[in-house]
């Protein structure tokens, strides 16, 4: 695809997103179809207005009723390629992938199918878009551990083309420590960790997500600004901090994106980067993350550099193909 007049020529790694939250209105409406659906939307603008949230939970709410459309290998492949045709204009050479089995478990969808839809699509993704890509389970918080070892070992059976495992989504009431055997398991099989904490949940998650959790990244981590003791830590370690502006206002995390923390993070020397979460609902994608910081609070080209210069160095790409978006 063309790049976007004003898109960055800048390679950027994309490391907190989630396939489910790459489902723009048309597709939920098309896919509706496709499958004999019913929603409880008239149309794409109705649907389109529903996106008005006031906290994550109101989010969610939406996030988990639109996954109805999903059901298979097709749909995972169709969603998962819109993605990446869009990321690819936004300058993002690289991308790191959620998804959520259980989601689309509990809904009758089996693993084969979520796995092989979005995988298809990942294998040639380099090849045919110039983006590679690296796929992580993330699981449900707000479920009990024991699924979520049942699931982790039905994935491993399966041999599905997973680095790592995530964890996300509603923080508070279910603290990292609920995690910990999962987080054992995944590394026992030599998969990478990463957690959602310290978006609307405090900065002692983030605490907790580094030392019961093995997190080696950190999705979000806005609230560590809390806690002085955990930010002179994050940047002794440069823990990486995968930061969503667009998200944060949406969700109201953050008031505005005049107030948003990312440029004292980077002033501090934390090892923060821009990401998009889910670009369908939060208003888009990695590049319009960065028109709003540039727009709302100067960013400047150098601060840009440091973004994109991060997220490249934390990812999880062997060291060759890092070296080379460097
Ligand atoms: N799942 C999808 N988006 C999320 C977010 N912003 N926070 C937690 N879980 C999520
Ligand atoms: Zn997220």
């Amino acid at each position: 695809p063309a790049a976007r007049p004003g898109a960055s020529t800048l390679p950027f790694a994309e490391l907190h997103l989630h396939v489910e939250g790459t489902l723009e209105p048309e597709l939920v409406v098309a896919l509706a179809e496709r499958n004999g659906v019913t929603l409880p939307y008239p149309d794409v603008e109705a649907l389109r207005r529903a996106y008005d949230f006031t906290d994550l939970q109101s989010f969610l709410d939406l996030y988990y009723a639109n996954m109805a459309v999903l059901r298979t290998a097709e749909d995972f492949a169709d969603m998962t390629r819109a993605y990446l045709r869009r990321a690819a204009v936004a300058g993002v050479r690289h991308a790191e992938i959620m998804f959520d089995p259980q989601a689309h478990l509990v809904r009758g969808v089996p693993l084969e199918v979520v796995v092989d839809g979005i995988a298809s699509v990942l294998a040639t993704s380099e090849e045919d878009l110039g983006v590679s890509t690296l796929l992580l389970a993330a699981f449900l918080r707000d479920r009990d551990e024991d699924e979520a070892l049942d699931v982790l070992d039905r994935l491993l059976a399966l041999g599905a083309p997973i680095v790592g495992i995530g964890l996300d989504p509603a923080e508070v009431g279910n603290p990292p420590a609920k995690f910990v055997r999962l987080f054992a398991r995944a590394r026992e099989a030599g998969l990478r960790r990463i957690a959602h904490a310290g978006e609307e949940g405090p900065a002692s998650y983030v605490t907790d997500a580094l030392d019961l959790l093995g997190a080696e990244r950190i999705d979000h981590g806005i609230r560590s600004l809390d806690d002085d003791v955990l930010v002179d830590r994050l940047v002794a370690e440069q823990v990486p901090l995968t930061v969503c502006p667009l998200s944060n206002v949406a969700l109201r995390a953050v008031a505005t994106i005049d107030e948003h923390p990312l440029l004292d993070m980077l002033e501090r020397g934390l090892n923060v980067s821009v990401h998009s979460d889910d670009p369908a609902y939060f208003g888009g994608h990695l590049d319009d993350n960065l028109a709003a910081l540039s727009a709302g609070l100067g960013l400047t080209d150098a601060q840009r550099a440091t973004l994109a210069a991060n997220s490249v160095r934390s990812s999880f790409l062997p060291a060759e193909r890092r070296d080379a978006l460097l």
